[in-house]
């Protein structure tokens, strides 16, 4: 795959996908210990066939963005979070952690790196950052391997879901993840398992499916790739509270900001009849940003349609303005959110 050039790319037409840029961060893990990483422009990886993760899916990693602000600058939002979720989905994983002064160090270095990809401010792209670890040991009984491989790759992108489009969603009828299982961590696994789900509700016209909790089927869990939230009739933000689910930066980013704008933050087990006490709804995380529910069909093709089919809600509105403000330094950081690079 050719090298992308900065100079190619239509900014306002990027959509969410793989361009091969010119740096990448590599680093490997070898008896115990990490060796050293830096920059490599081989984007491309060499593994043996045996490789553990290829066969029994030894993997974590995570999504985060750069932006860029008005003044021309590159900022972070929270990155320490995503260093240290990818070190609690490696304790799942049997992984060792990478440290998160390194993990900062790494995403930076590769920002800078591939500067001229950060999309201009006022375009709505991004410079997506894929941090991830694999076990590469060669084996064929099921154990955790002994060496991996950490890196890091970028990639410029546009909005994951267009814009703020209300857009319709299904229940799954599949589960992603196990009760107990590894719905809490990210890892590769849990998106295999959502490949089939999420085709077949493309299919049938749905922008995604929603998971309930999979040992009751009573509760709502979350999407493929983002947590669920709703905005109640009497002003609460509310959004599911689950062990399988995984615990996202944008949630809890959005936790707060609703409390900043006065609305009542709310954490809860959320079952199917609460659905119809919620005035929006929405889909949240970092590729997702804000994405409105403007409907949601339940197994027997029941339509729930929230605030509208059509038009995003007025809350849902104001948490995204208040959020994407903070990430592209159009408002004040008063939570000390934004990492300069
Ligand atoms: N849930 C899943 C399954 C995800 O893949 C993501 C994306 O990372 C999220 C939620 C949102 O998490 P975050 O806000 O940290 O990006
Ligand atoms: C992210 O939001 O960073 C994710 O990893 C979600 C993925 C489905 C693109």
């Amino acid at each position: 795959m050719a090298k992308a050039k900065a100079s190619e790319l239509d900014w306002n037409k990027l959509g969410f996908g793989y361009r091969d840029l010119p740096y990448s961060w590599q680093e490997e893990y070898y008896d115990g210990e990490w060796l050293g990483g830096g920059l490599t422009s081989e984007s491309n990886l060499v593994l043996n066939e045996a490789a553990q993760v290829l066969h029994y899916g030894q993997e974590v990693f995570e999504g985060l963005k750069a932006y860029r602000t008005k003044d021309g600058k590159v900022q972070l939002f929270r990155p320490e979070e995503n260093a240290k979720r990818l070190n609690d989905s490696a304790d799942r994983l049997m992984m060792p952690h990478y440290p998160v002064d390194k993990f900062l160090a790494a995403v930076k270095a590769v920002v800078k790196a591939n500067e001229d990809f950060v999309p201009p401010y006022g375009t709505g792209g991004t410079l997506y950052l894929r941090p991830y670890m694999i076990g590469t040991q060669p084996l064929v009984g099921v154990t955790p391997s002994e060496h991996f491989v950490f890196r890091v790759y970028a990639t410029p992108v546009g909005a994951y879901v267009k814009g703020l489009t209300p857009m319709p969603y299904v229940l799954s009828k599949y589960d992603r993840a196990a009760p107990a299982g590894t719905g809490r961590a990210k890892t590769s696994g849990n998106y295999a398992a959502s490949l089939l789900p999420e085709m077949e509700a493309k299919k049938a016209g749905y922008a995604d499916a929603l998971y309930l909790d999979p040992k009751e089927h009573k509760y709502v869990d979350e999407f493929s790739g983002a947590n669920f939230f709703g905005v109640t009739k009497d002003g609460q933000f509310v959004t599911p509270k689950s062990d399988s689910i995984l615990p996202s930066i944008t949630k809890r980013s959005l936790l707060q900001v609703a409390e900043d704008l006065g609305l009542n933050p709310v954490e809860k087990r959320l079952t199917l009849a609460d659905l119809d006490d919620l005035a929006e709804a929405g889909a949240m995380g970092t590729a997702a940003v804000i994405s409105p529910v403007g409907s949601l069909t339940d197994w027997d093709g029941k339509k729930h349609v929230f605030y509208s089919e059509t038009e995003v809600g007025p809350v849902t509105t104001k948490l995204y303005n208040a959020l994407f403000a903070v990430q592209v330094g159009d408002a004040e950081d008063k939570h000390g959110w934004v990492v300069p690079v």
